[in-house]
C-alpha cells in the first residue's frame, strides 16, 4: 500500500489513501491494430475509476492483448502467463484478463485452459471492460466476446503507449471480411466496418496540436475503407489526413493487392508528406497457391499492381508478407514465390512458416501437408533471398540523401539517433543540436541490409 502511494505521488494524481483507485497494468502482443487497441483500453480504465501503471508488480489488474494468428503466437501469451502465475500466488486478489484475438477465438475455454483467469475479452467488448472487472472482483468470471457490426471506438482518445511523442496510430478500420483461407483474423476480429472520418481527422488534430510528426492510418484491409455508402473511400481519406498538416508524415497498413486503387496510388504521388512506401502482402508466388488461399488476385495481378506503384512513385520502396508450406504447395509453387520475389525485389519482407488454425477453410478444407523440415527449409531459403534484395535495396541508397524524422536514441550508442525515411527504412546517424520529433537531412554513407548510417548535411 504504502508503495502505491508513493506512485500516485510520482505520477502527480492527487488522491487520498481512502480514494486509492485500482492500478492496472497491460502488455501487448501481435500487431499494430493491437498496440493501438491496448491504447483505447487504457483509455476506457483511466476513464472508469482505474489507473495505468507500467510497473507489473504494482498491479491490482493485469491485461495481456493477445494475438492469434500462429500457433507460436499463442504459445507465447501461455507461456506468460505462467509469469503471471507466480505474482497472483503472491497477491491472489490479482485479477487476470485476456483481451484480443486469443479472447474472442477460445472465449470460456480459455477459463479452463488456463486457470488463474478471471476476464476474458473480445477486441469488441472493450467498453464493457469496468464492469467485467467489477464481475471479477466479485468473484465470478467477467466474460465478454460479443463481436460488433458497427463498433468502431469512434468517441474515444486513447491514450498514447509509446511515449516518444512522435509518431501515433490511428484505427481507421476495424475487422475484415476478406476471409482468407488460412487466417483467423475474421473470426477474432469480426465484420469490417469503417470508422466516422470525421473523429479521425479530429484524432489526427489533436496528434498535431500535441506536436506528433507521424501517423500511421490502421486497418487489416485500409482499401475498404468506406465511410457512408461510397461518401469517402481509402483514397479521399488519406488525403485529408495529407492536408492536416504538411508538417505531418503519413502512413498506412495494411493493403490488400485486389483492393488497392490508382487513385490511391495517384494520392500518395501527389502529397509530399504521404510516405512512399506500401506494406502489400503477397502470401505466395503461385496461383495455384493463391487460389487455395482465396487470395483474390494471381500473381500477374500483383506484378501489374507493382508496375503501376513504381510508374507513378519511383522512390516507393514495398514491404510484402510471404507465408511458406501451405496445404499443397510444391517445390515448383515455392520456386515461383522465390521468383516473384526476386521479380518485384520487395525492400523487406515478414516471412512466416504456415500455421494451420482450428476452423479456417484451410483447416477444415485442405491437409497441412507440407513437412515441417520442407518448411524450415524453404523459409530459409526465401528468407536468404530477401536479406539479398534488402542489402541491394540499401546498398542503392548509399551517397542519397534523405528526409529523416527523429525518433529516438540508437540502441548501439547514445550518441546517435535513429529515425526513417519516406520509405521506411531505418536510418543511424550521429547527434547534433537536433531532437527527437525533429526533420533532419542525412547522407547515406554506409548499409547493411538492415540499417542505412548517415550523416546529417544541412
Ligand atoms: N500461418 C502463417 N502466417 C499467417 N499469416 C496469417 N495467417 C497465417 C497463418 N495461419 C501471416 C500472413 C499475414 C500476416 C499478418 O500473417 O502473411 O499477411
Ligand atoms: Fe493482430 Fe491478427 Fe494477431 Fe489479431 S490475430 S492480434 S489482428 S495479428
Amino acid at each position: 500500500m504504502e508503495k502505491i502511494y508513493t506512485k500516485y505521488k510520482e505520477t502527480s494524481i492527487s488522491l487520498t489513501t481512502d480514494e486509492i483507485k485500482k492500478l492496472f497494468y497491460i502488455e501487448t502482443y501481435g500487431c499494430q491494430m493491437n498496440v493501438a487497441d491496448s491504447e483505447l483500453v487504457v483509455s476506457i480504465l483511466n476513464n472508469s475509476n482505474f489507473v495505468h501503471t507500467e510497473e507489473i508488480e504494482l498491479a491490482d489488474l493485469i491485461f495481456i492483448n493477445t494475438c492469434s494468428i500462429r500457433e507460436n503466437a499463442e504459445q507465447r501469451v501461455r507461456n506468460r502467463l505462467q509469469n503471471f502465475g507466480v505474482l497472483k500466488r503472491q497477491k491472489p486478489s490479482l485479477i487476470i484478463g485476456i483481451l484480443g484475438c486469443m479472447a474472442e477465438r477460445l472465449k470460456e475455454k480459455l477459463l479452463e485452459e488456463e486457470k488463474l483467469v478471471d476476464i476474458i475479452a473480445g477486441p469488441d467488448s472493450y467498453r464493457s471492460l469496468p464492469d467485467l472487472v467489477r464481475e471479477a472482483s466479485e468473484g465470478e468470471y467477467g466474460v465478454n466476446v460479443l463481436l460488433s457490426r458497427d463498433e468502431t471506438y469512434a468517441d474515444i482518445s486513447p491514450v498514447r503507449l509509446d511515449k516518444n511523442g512522435v509518431s501515433a496510430f490511428v484505427t481507421i478500420t476495424r475487422g475484415c471480411d476478406n476471409m482468407c483461407a488460412f487466417c483467423v483474423v475474421p473470426f477474432t476480429r469480426g465484420r469490417e466496418r469503417s470508422r466516422n472520418p470525421q473523429t479521425i481527422i479530429d484524432e489526427v488534430k489533436d496528434l498535431v496540436r500535441s506536436g506528433y510528426k507521424e501517423v500511421t492510418l490502421l486497418g487489416q484491409n485500409v482499401d475498404k475503407y468506406n465511410w457512408n455508402s461510397g461518401e469517402l473511400n481509402f483514397a479521399g481519406l488519406l488525403e485529408k489526413t495529407a492536408t492536416v498538416s504538411p508538417d505531418l508524415r503519413v502512413r498506412f497498413s495494411t493493403s490488400y493487392p485486389a483492393d488497392i486503387t490508382d487513385e490511391v496510388i495517384d494520392v500518395i504521388a501527389r502529397n509530399e508528406n504521404i510516405c512512399k512506401y506500401i506494406h502489400l502482402p503477397v502470401q505466395s508466388g503461385s496461383n495455384n497457391i493463391l487460389e487455395k488461399m482465396k487470395r483474390k488476385y494471381t500473381s500477374e495481378y500483383y506484378l501489374d499492381r507493382i508496375k503501376a506503384i513504381r510508374a507513378k512513385i519511383p522512390d516507393c520502396s514495398i514491404s510484402t508478407d510471404i507465408i511458406t508450406g501451405y496445404c499443397t504447395e510444391t517445390e515448383d509453387d515455392h520456386k515461383q514465390t522465390l521468383n516473384l520475389m526476386e521479380k518485384v525485389g520487395f525492400d523487406f519482407s515478414y516471412m512466416f512458416k504456415y500455421s494451420e488454425r482450428p476452423n479456417t477453410y484451410a483447416q477444415r478444407n485442405f491437409p497441412d501437408d507440407v513437412p515441417e523440415d520442407i518448411k524450415a527449409r524453404r523459409i530459409t531459403e526465401i528468407i536468404d533471398l530477401q536479406n539479398k534484395l534488402s542489402l541491394l535495396s540499401n546498398d542503392n541508397d548509399k551517397g542519397k540523401i534523405f528526409k529523416v524524422l527523429i525518433e529516438g536514441i540508437s540502441k548501439k550508442s547514445n550518441n546517435q539517433f535513429f529515425g526513417r525515411n519516406s520509405q521506411n527504412k531505418v536510418v543511424v546517424f550521429s547527434k547534433s543540436i537536433y531532437k527527437i520529433g525533429d526533420y533532419v537531412n542525412v547522407k547515406i554513407i554506409k548499409n547493411s541490409s538492415a540499417t542505412l548510417l548517415g550523416e546529417i548535411v544541412e
